[in-house]
């Protein structure tokens, strides 16, 4: 049995880099998948983001694991569309898990080039499978030692 099995993880900036690292893993772990992503270009930030071909590949690779994927386009900073895109994808996942499970969320670009995404990715899947139940209200770092430095 997969450590994520009979749980739907909700993540945010889905389609690449953390995100897409996090969906996959929990998927190959058993996880349904509900996700959003903006999947265009922001003023705000300096350099190119998600597109919808990464949206669709996304998918593709997580439906590939035999797992579901909600995924769709939407801006976090208009919380009304994130509340919806997270509503709706939950009552797709309830039918067949009555007890959902794992809400995480992606953080927003910051580029750092200090970690792969994998390297996140199995924390996270740490915290959101059973081993890690008991885990609550806690701040975890994940910054290989660097949060430490001098
Ligand atoms: N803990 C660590 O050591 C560590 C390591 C690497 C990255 N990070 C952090 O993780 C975050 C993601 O990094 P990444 O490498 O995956 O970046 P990335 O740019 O590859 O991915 C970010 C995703 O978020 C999407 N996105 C951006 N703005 C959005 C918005 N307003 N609404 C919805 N989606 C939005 C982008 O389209 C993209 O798909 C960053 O904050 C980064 O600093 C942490």
């Amino acid at each position: 049995m997969g450590l994520a099995e009979g749980k739907a993880a909700f993540i945010s900036g889905v389609v690449r880099g953390q995100g897409r690292s996090h969906a996959i893993r929990l998927a190959e772990e058993g996880a349904d998948i509900i996700g959003f992503d903006i999947c265009a270009d922001d003023d705000a930030v300096e350099y190119p983001l998600a597109t919808p071909a990464d949206l669709s590949e996304t998918r593709a690779l997580i439906e590939n694991l035999g797992r579901t994927a909600s995924l769709e386009i939407a801006d976090g900073r208009e919380y009304d569309v994130v509340k919806s895109v997270a509503a709706s994808g939950v009552a797709r996942f309830v039918q067949e898990y009555p007890d959902v499970a794992a809400i995480m969320q992606n953080p927003f670009p910051l580029p750092n080039g200090l970690l792969e995404p994998e390297g996140v990715t199995n924390s996270i899947l740490h915290l959101v499978s059973d081993a890690g139940q008991f885990i609550t209200g806690t701040e975890f770092r994940v910054a290989a030692g660097f949060s430490s430095r001098a």
